[in-house]
């Protein structure tokens, strides 16, 4: 009887939506989460234009997700506000993902590949076990980039990857397999060894210095910071603040993209000759440079808090926050000028703009507040006149009547007003 009761209980918490595989779930998920399973949640604001994009998306996720055990939801958090305090949402929107007791936020591209190979990252292990050579090869082809360990599953080495594993989840891929099995696709020279593959090369992890745990912990903690992203990602939002745990310079080729992520051809052709810099020479510049590029200008001009030309070459520098441009026309630049622009930036011997001092965070978010201004202003005007020019015209009246009270009150008010009501009596 108590279980029938459970079984209804949960069918009336979980209201199916019918248009998708999507669950809109209630206030009782604090409880129903209790019970174990895995959970893919989007906590989301009916108001919110951002979570309207991500809806169909959602479906798309749900769908996708749907033969696995995660189940996809979302909550309603004008609805359920206890539920956003209870997991700490204070945006929207915001993924999570639950498992057991533990649960993950994500912060990267909301776009569905991503967000589903999060779910199903987040669903696993936290490090994998290869045990089928075949497997490595599919592996090798699902994802750009991925850890490996190599060897008995024992010892400081071990441990610190499984730890590091548990807390960067979230972030990347990890996998183990043992000699054998590595040795088809990998020249394991020694073992235990960890090692990140990407895009069809692999690169050991080594251990310069001490080799007591403590010193391992903290280098491997870093390498994987440093080798997580792949060798020319597409910077967003969404991953520059991760990109930024690499504390290298992170140098970015702005491009424009438009809404069906296609660049116009000067602007691929400047974008393949940055590539190719790190591509060819990744021994030179890997160390201290990591490349990327953006192709949505907003993000950029926000960097650079003013609006730049394109296509156009940014360097940030990941600790202190500041950037530096080229001098040449970016369209100018060839490989050679940019190498010397690296070095120069290296031995910092090129100016530094912006950083994060107070004046320059105040001025760039007054530059982001004035060009999202202008940005709803091409897109509606309308909207934008009746947001800002309400309160604007409110204010107005309120400024005129406390410094013009005098003439408000004037005998004339009263003159103008007098044969309206006449001409009213007459009729
Ligand atoms: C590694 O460092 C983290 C903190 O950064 C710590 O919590 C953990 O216990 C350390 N692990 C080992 C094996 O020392
Ligand atoms: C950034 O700037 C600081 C201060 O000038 C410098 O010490 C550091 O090496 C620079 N580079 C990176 C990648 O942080
Ligand atoms: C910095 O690097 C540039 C380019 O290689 C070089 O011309 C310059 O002399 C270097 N400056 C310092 C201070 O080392």
């Amino acid at each position: 009887m108590k279980k029938i009761l459970k079984i209804l209980c949960i069918f009336v918490v979980i209201v199916t939506c019918n248009c998708s595989r999507v669950l809109e779930l209630t206030d009782k998920f604090s409880e129903i989460r209790k019970d174990g399973g895995h959970w893919l949640v989007m906590f989301y604001a009916p108001w919110c234009g951002h979570c309207k994009r991500l809806e169909p998306i959602w479906g798309h996720i749900a769908q996708s997700l749907y033969k696995t055990n995660i189940r996809v939801a979302k909550i309603d958090c004008t609805r359920f506000t206890g539920l956003a305090k209870e997991f700490g949402v204070s945006g929207f929107p915001t993924i999570k993902f639950f498992k057991v007791d533990q649960d993950f936020t994500y912060s990267g591209d909301r776009t569905k590949d991503d967000i589903v190979n999060f779910a199903l990252r987040m669903s696993s292990p936290p490090v994998q076990d290869i045990t089928r050579p075949d497997s490595f090869a599919n592996i090798k082809n699902s994802n750009n980039v991925f850890f490996l360990y190599v060897g008995v599953q024992e010892g400081a080495l071990w441990d610190t990857y499984l730890q590091n594993a548990i807390k960067l989840q979230a972030n990347a891929f990890f996998y183990a397999t043992n000699v054998d099995i590595a040795s088809q696709h990998i020249t394991i020279e020694e073992h235990p060894s960890a090692l990140v593959c990407k895009e069809s090369s692999c690169y050991f992890y080594t251990v310069d210095g001490d080799a007591d745990v403590d010193h391992m912990n903290n280098t491997l903690n870093r390498w994987i910071n440093e080798e997580r992203f792949e060798t020319f990602p597409k910077i967003s939002r969404g991953n520059i603040h991760d990109i930024l745990h690499t504390k290298k310079y992170v140098v970015i080729a702005i491009v424009e993209e438009n809404k069906l992520q296609q660049i116009s051809p000067e602007m691929l052709e400047f974008r393949d000759m940055v590539e190719s810099v790190i591509r060819k020479n990744r021994d030179k510049y890997h160390k201290h440079f990591q490349f990327g590029w953006i192709g949505s200008p907003e993000l950029a001009n926000s960097i650079a808090m003013t609006v730049l030309p394109l296509p156009y070459l940014l360097v940030l520098n990941s600790t202190t926050n500041h950037h530096h441009i080229p001098e040449d026309e970016p369209t100018q630049l060839t490989v050679e000028a940019l190498s010397i622009f690296l070095e120069q930036i290296y031995n910092q011997s090129v100016p530094a703009y912006g950083g994060n001092s107070f004046p320059v965070r105040l001025y760039r978010t007054y530059f982001e507040a004035r060009t999202s201004i202008g940005d709803m202003w091409k897109g509606n005007p309308v909207l934008t006149t009746v947001l800002f020019g309400l309160p604007l015209g409110f204010l107005s009246l309120i400024l005129y009547s406390i410094c013009c009270q005098d003439i408000l009150d004037a005998d004339e008010e009263d003159e103008e007003t007098e044969p309206l009501l006449q001409h009213e009596k007459k009729e």
